[in-house]
């Protein structure tokens, strides 16, 4: 049996969001959610189970795990162990390609790699329905970042059929996403939070009353490369992803002023003519959907705005990966 595996997961940028989940255990969301991989920004993990080990032992980047991320590892190496029905302890070792402290979300990578490497070190070889399952359980996100490029997240009704699958390979269409960092800060409200609050909002019934019509706006626009039909749903979502939020009992502010100057610029670059649309995370970060021969030109024009600190232009990525290098 292997005992050692490293996987590669690239993380995604939801086009329509998942917000809220039916059963927050399991994370099965509310609604079906869609989003494109990011090939420039991906975790590699390295997981090897050592009989010698009485304890598990995590490292992300060069410094053990703090104890909210050791906790919530460990419980994910617990899922596979019951699994691959072993006890053995593991050494799991992390890295982001993407420089920490970006403010960029690393969940999504970090709970893909996790599943795909943690498997394959404890002898199995799931599909990849059962990886995306698994994953989920550790971060919903990280669902969508086991299959290759633009997915979609099927609800479902319960943990067995709420999984994400490639609705079309990351070469389809050549579109960015221009992250404009305006902040580094870890976010105050993290999203799992955010996630068990969503139904407080008296918005939410309308929101997923909504979804089904925007999902197939969004999958018509993505199989037919129409990025004026695209891009106004993504903002909608996104938009409404912070009304959500923001009408949360406790509201929480993911909205910020920086993140609206950069909205109002390329709000102005539009109707200049350049094809740029926004969509946002539980932060204040801006992600800048364009196409390939506009990236240059969005990064060029984020880039002038003061509150900018970084620009990271990411294409479509593919799915998750075995890999032969391993991290120790
Ligand atoms: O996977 P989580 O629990 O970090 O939730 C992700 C939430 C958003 O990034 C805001 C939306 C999404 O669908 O990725």
């Amino acid at each position: 049996m292997p005992q050692k595996a490293t996987a590669e997961a690239k993380s995604n940028i939801a086009f329509i969001k998942y917000w809220g989940n039916r059963d927050a255990q399991y994370r099965v969301p509310l609604n079906n959610s869609i989003s494109m991989n990011l090939d420039h920004a991906f975790t590699t993990t390295t997981v090897e189970f050592d009989a010698r080990l009485n304890t598990d032992m995590i490292r992300v980047g060069d410094l053990p795990a703090n104890d909210a991320t050791r906790t919530r590892v460990i419980t994910h190496l617990d899922r596979v162990r019951a699994l691959a029905k072993i006890e053995t302890r593991a050494r799991v070792a992390s890295s982001n390609n993407f420089p920490t402290g970006t403010g960029m979300a690393s969940s999504a990578s970090a709970f893909a790699a996790l599943s795909l490497a943690t498997t394959r070190a404890a002898g199995l070889n799931l599909d990849e329905r059962a990886l995306s399952i698994l994953a989920r359980q550790g971060s919903g996100s990280a669902s969508r970042s086991i299959p290759d490029g633009f997915v979609e997240w099927m609800a479902g009704t319960e943990s067995g059929n709420s999984y994400a699958v490639s609705l079309l390979p990351h070469d389809f269409w050549d579109l960015r996403d221009v992250i404009a960092i305006v902040s580094t800060t870890e976010k105050k409200v993290g999203s799992s939070d955010g996630h068990g609050l969503a139904q407080t909002s008296h918005f939410i019934d309308e929101r997923v009353r909504a979804l089904p019509l925007r999902l197939q706006r969004v999958r018509r626009a993505l199989f037919a490369k129409n990025l004026a039909m695209l891009g106004p749903a993504i903002e909608e979502d996104a938009v409404e992803l912070h009304l959500i939020a923001m009408t949360s009992n406790p509201p929480i502010f993911y909205w910020s002023p920086a993140m609206v100057r950069v909205i109002e610029t390329m709000r102005r670059a539009r109707a200049d003519g350049l094809a740029v649309y926004f969509t946002l995370d539980a932060g204040p970060n801006v992600h800048l959907i364009c196409e390939a021969k506009d990236a240059d030109q969005v990064a060029a024009r984020a880039r002038e705005i003061a509150d900018v600190q970084n620009v990271i232009v990411n294409a479509p990525g593919t799915g998750a990966r075995l890999i032969a290098e391993h991290l120790f």
